[in-house]
């Protein structure tokens, strides 16, 4: 008999899906899960037994008259009721509990893992698809899970047990009845495979709605300023209606699985009164057996029909199962070595040496580039934009390893070191500047958790930003809004610079945003910079021409490779491309000029 088996499809990756499911997801909870399983087949058990006792209700009460029977048989029937609903308690909340559990495991594992992925993954995939496996995905597969779990087992038991008592009851009738179901097998599973098609677009869309989405809410003053709102809302217009679309149709997929099987239902029981009820009349089988039959049936038919409708939930979560896994499965490419040691700064001597590098496979955009930048002191990276100076900087730190080549910390491949000892012994402060959603202090602490009140102020004066700090309304406690959108973009650098400040890592990069700073904030600006970069090995990609000036060596870069280096007095008097970019780039940049340190 078939019958617990119709639900699901069979193909391969269902299966393979739902046993990673199991195995990866419900191991730990194996026993609240062989506990729900005996809730389940004593339930299923009593329920069959309730269909089992109408036998002698009708034959002994009704036919036969016997008044000694009618309060054991009531009392009986009470008792399979009550045993039944204390199974389905049990195994309802024991289920619920796994499910959910599975879950959060799953949502936590995710994030984990995400945690660990390269920035490149992060550059391939759009925000807004990373957030949907997070929330859209997971709160399907919520669905699913739980769903499954709590029903699936539960009526595949019933099923099983009913389907016995009928057998049991009178197996001719019963091979008659179900004659009809195999005919239920065929639209239910073509209407899995089309509602799994329907939610794999409709994720896909959603992702891209949350991206659009994002996208017009972060830009929002662009989106203004060039009047763009009409085309903001025509895209997410049309997207929003293609979500309508889907939806609807996956809701008609679902809606066409209960009248199917109702019909199938009413074709079912039709056949049985027929036929039962001529071979009662025949005198070839009792009243009792055919009510006993019957009930057995009628109370299949609600088990069969939700295993139905299941299937379309359950492929709908299997979908998100497959989309979460596959995100799961993305390996981190930069890994640590087998035994990598830690680094070992003594100097703080950085070297590039023949490194090659691309970022899609195709296109280089470091062309065995060789550079050395001397133990603390501070060398400049300047250079046409594209040139390849912030990809030089996402080397050191492992945001990509070199295609071929190496880049060297002491003579250490950071390729050779562990991840955890490298990056701790960088600070960085990036083109575009991340404050998270969190009080200053907060923020200032991310250079160094754990870092006391005293050391955040200490880098906070370094930084020039204790100032400007204190004068806010709740001082270090501010919150800076997302994105630090409560600050101007000068007291933002700051907090920047006092996060490495506070960092206190021998090796410095900084990626000097080109954000135009009035003289004032500039001023301060610098003098952080000057407090940071003092003793430390210092590689500046430079937009400041004070910057510059004072750096003790400048690389130029041109589409990834070194063209000139030197001071800036040697690369002036050399007048070769460095003193073109000088004239084009700097020259009329007023004050900053001579204010060295
Ligand atoms: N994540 C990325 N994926 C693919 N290509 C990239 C990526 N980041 C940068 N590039 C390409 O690499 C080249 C060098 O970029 P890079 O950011 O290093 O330039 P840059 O010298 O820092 O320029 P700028 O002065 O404008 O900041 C550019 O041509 C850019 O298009
Ligand atoms: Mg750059």
């Amino acid at each position: 008999m078939p019958l617990s088996k119709q639900k699901i499809s069979f193909d391969h990756s269902t299966m393979v899906l739902v046993r990673r499911l199991v195995r990866e997801g419900m191991r730990p909870y194996l026993g609240k899960v062989v506990l729900a399983v005996v809730c389940m087949v004593v339930g299923a058990a009593a329920n069959a037994g309730y269909a089992l006792l109408m036998d002698p209700v009708v034959n002994k009460i009704f036919t036969e008259r016997q008044p000694e029977f009618l309060l054991p048989l009531g009392l009986a029937v009470l008792g399979t009721f009550a045993l039944k609903s204390a199974c389905n308690y049990g195994e309802a909340v024991l289920l619920s509990k796994v499910g959910l559990r599975v879950i959060a495991d799953m949502q936590s594992r995710l994030f984990a893992h995400l945690m660990r992925l390269d920035v490149a993954f992060f550059h391939s995939n759009s925000t807004g698809r990373i957030l949907s496996r997070m929330t859209n995905d997971i709160s399907q597969m919520r669905f699913a899970v739980s769903d499954a779990l709590t029903g699936a087992g539960k009526d595949a038991s019933s099923l099983v047990f009913l389907v016995g008592a009928m057998f049991y009851q009178d197996w001719r009738l019963s091979l008659w009845t179900f004659f009809v179901f195999p005919l239920a097998i065929l639209p239910i599973a073509k209407l899995g495979r089309r509602m799994r098609k329907v939610t794999d677009n409709t994720q896909e869309h959603l992702g891209q709605l949350t991206t659009y989405l994002e996208q017009a809410i972060q830009g929002i003053r662009v989106v203004k300023a060039y009047g763009m709102e009409n085309y903001e809302k025509a895209k997410v217009g049309s997207l929003v209606e293609t979500l309508q679309d889907l939806t609807y149709k996956a809701a008609r997929v679902r809606a066409a699985s209960s009248p199917i099987m109702e019909l199938l239902g009413g074709v079912a029981i039709t056949v049985v009164i027929l036929y039962g009820g001529s071979r009662v009349i025949g005198g070839e089988t009792t009243p009792g057996a055919f009510f006993s039959f019957i009930t057995a049936l009628m109370l299949a038919y609600r088990p069969l029909k939700s295993l139905a409708s299941l299937n379309t939930n359950l492929q709908a979560g299997l979908a998100a199962a497959a989309r979460t896994f596959a995100v799961l499965d993305a390996p981190p490419v930069i890994q640590d070595r087998s035994g990598a040691a830690d680094l070992v700064v003594l100097e703080g001597n950085v070297r590039l040496e023949g490194v090659f590098f691309t970022y899609d496979g195709s296109r280089s955009v470091l062309d065995g580039i060789d550079l050395a930048v001397p133990g603390g002191k501070t060398v400049a990276l300047v250079g046409a934009s594209g040139a390849g100076k912030s990809t030089v900087l996402n080397l050191l730190p492992r945001f990509y390893d070199v295609t071929d080549g190496h880049v060297l910390i002491d003579g250490q491949d950071v390729r050779d070191v562990s991840m955890a000892s490298l990056r701790s012994k960088i600070a960085l402060v990036s083109q575009e500047i991340t404050l998270f959603d969190d009080t200053i202090r907060a923020n200032i602490a991310y250079g160094r958790f754990g870092a006391s009140d005293e050391e955040i102020e200490t880098a906070a004066r370094l930084a020039a930003a204790h100032d400007f700090i204190v004068s806010l309304p709740e001082g270090y406690a501010t919150v800076v809004g997302e994105r630090g959108l409560n600050l101007s973009g000068g007291q933002r650098q700051r907090l920047a610079i006092a996060r490495a400040m506070l960092k206190n890592a021998p090796i410095l990069l900084l990626d000097e945003a080109t954000s135009a700073l009035d003289t004032e904030s500039e001023r301060q600006v610098q003098v952080a910079l000057d407090h940071l970069m003092k003793g430390r090995t210092t590689i500046v990609i430079a937009h400041r021409l004070s910057t510059v000036v004072n750096a003790d060596l400048i690389h130029v870069l041109d589409r990834g490779r070194v063209i000139e280096s030197g001071d800036h007095a040697t690369l002036i008097a050399q007048d070769g491309i460095y003193a073109r970019l000088y004239a084009m780039q700097f020259a009329d940049e007023p004050v900053a000029a001579a204010s060295g340190p």
